[in-house]
């Protein structure tokens, strides 16, 4: 049987893994696929940088349409990013009744609902393993080994230039500044880097994981999303002295009002193997009724990696090329006629454990009085420290640890405890979650 033949748009960190693996692996990826899979024809911005591939055999253009108009291509590789031109290119692609891979979760949370509505109108499939922890066979693996289970709740850590910031800052001291250059340098980071350390990047994936979960359509624009940016080395040694690691991770949670859909930095014990979860590497702990807790792990994000993904998705549609479209597996795991509308909820109605560090005068009955407006508020406390001043500095920081209370009665004690004149400040809030098999 003739080889597939496959267009690919962007020759970066993941197109170039992409060509790599594809040519060092063809052997044994043409024996699982039953066809030889060849990519014939690549788009880049400019034809002159240097590669991380060989592009020997590929015809090159600047314009991606020349990829995607070529009659022989039957499954387009979008690897550019962004939603703009991917966007037209995805879109251009499904109502030629081509097939599509892409790694873009921006693409795909935002545009999902509707890329999916026309590809399934044209019969054609748009595959997106890479889009969500990078190497890790996540969305395979709720949406076809877990499909028994009714999903309670997943936590994942899904940014890998995120973690590795986080890891570097922790282990070695270093500064923000620092290590995201560093992971900028080595591929990891989004165009915009902001993307990663605001959390949007991590919110594209989790707004993909919960779809997938709970059959629920894609709602990235009520994904609550908080970065890293404010995590001091300060907050990293307080929260290790109380066995805790600090992490930005994604939830996505069950709950009888709605669905939780949440990314932001959460202290997690030391002792749940996703805590010691580091660097560039991705973790996802899911919870299913029936199989209990499950936790995935692999590197997040690079250039093979994100490739082993790519190529696993291309395999697949090959695989599914002469199948009945309306018996393939639905894009979003559920069938799309059967997604669920329950609501998203919003932060104030979630509930979750905090970590409190506030600077207080170093006089008697400031703890007590901050302790008697957590009563008050209902809000009981788990754990806390008192550190003495240093030198001739008038305050004192208390760490709290409390236990779980709804958010806005989190909010309501807290704006009284800052209320008070022995606070000096803000109180700084970071929540906490046990991740035990509840
Ligand atoms: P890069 O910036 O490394 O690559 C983007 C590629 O697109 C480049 O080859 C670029 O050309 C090409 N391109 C951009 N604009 C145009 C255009 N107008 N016409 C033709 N080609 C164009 O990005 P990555 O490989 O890092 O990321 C690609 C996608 O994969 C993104 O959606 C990203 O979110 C996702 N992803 C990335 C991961 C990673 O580890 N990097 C992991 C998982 C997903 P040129 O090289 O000439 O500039
Ligand atoms: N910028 C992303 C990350 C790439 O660091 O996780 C992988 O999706």
């Amino acid at each position: 049987m003739n080889p597939v033949k496959v267009g690919l748009l962007g020759l970066g960190t993941v197109g170039g893994g992409t060509v790599n693996v594809l040519k060092r692996n063809a052997e044994e990826i043409a024996r699982r696929a039953g066809r030889g899979i060849e990519i014939v024809h690549a788009a880049a911005r400019d034809l002159n940088k240097p590669r991380i591939c060989d592009t020997d055999g590929i015809q090159l253009t600047t314009d991606p349409n020349e990829v995607v108009n070529n009659p022989e291509i039957e499954i387009v590789i979008e690897l550019i990013g962004g939603d703009g031109l991917a966007l037209e290119m995805v879109n251009k692609a499904i109502e030629q009744g081509k097939h599509v891979v892409t790694a873009n979760k921006a693409l795909i949370a935002k545009h999902g609902n509707d890329i999916f509505a026309k590809a399934q109108q044209k019969g054609v499939m748009v595959a997106f393993e890479a889009a969500v922890a990078g190497g890790i066979p996540i969305i395979k693996a709720i949406r076809e080994g877990l499909a028994g289970n009714q999903i309670q709740w997943l936590a994942g850590i899904i940014n890998g230039t995120g973690n590795f910031i986080l890891t570097e800052m922790k282990d070695k001291g270093r500064d923000f500044d620092d290590v995201l250059k560093e992971a900028q340098a080595l591929g990891y980071a989004e165009a915009d880097p902001t993307f990663d350390v605001e959390g949007i990047d991590a919110a594209h994936k989790l707004t993909i994981l919960a779809s997938i979960a709970f059959g629920i359509p894609l709602q990235f624009e009520k994904t609550f999303t908080e970065g890293i940016t404010t995590i001091t080395r300060e907050d990293v040694a307080y929260a290790e002295e109380l066995g805790y690691r600090i992490k930005h991770l994604g939830v996505a949670r069950r709950t009888d009002k709605g669905f939780e859909l949440r990314v932001h930095p959460t202290l997690i014990p030391e002792r749940r193997l996703i805590a010691n979860v580091d660097g560039v590497m991705n973790a996802v702990l899911v919870m299913g009724d029936a199989v209990g807790p499950t936790l995935y792990y692999g590197a997040g994000a690079g250039a093979e990696p994100t490739a082993s993904a790519v190529v696993g998705d291309v395999v697949d549609v090959v695989r599914a090329l002469t199948s009945d479209p309306e018996n393939r597996v639905p894009h979003l795991a559920f069938q799309a006629d059967s997604l669920a509308n329950d609501p998203i909820l919003s932060m104030d109605d979630v509930e979750t454990a905090y970590y409190l560090r506030m600077s207080v005068q170093d006089k008697p009955g400031v703890m007590a009085k901050v302790a008697s407006i957590l009563a008050e508020s209902d809000i009981s406390i788990e754990a806390i420290i008192q550190k003495e001043p240093v030198e001739d500095d008038a305050f004192a920081n208390i760490i709290m640890l409390t236990h779980r209370v709804v958010e806005k009665q989190m909010n309501a004690a807290i704006a009284k405890i800052e209320a008070l004149d022995t606070i000096n400040g803000a109180v700084k809030r970071i929540r906490m979650e046990s991740l035990d098999a509840k």
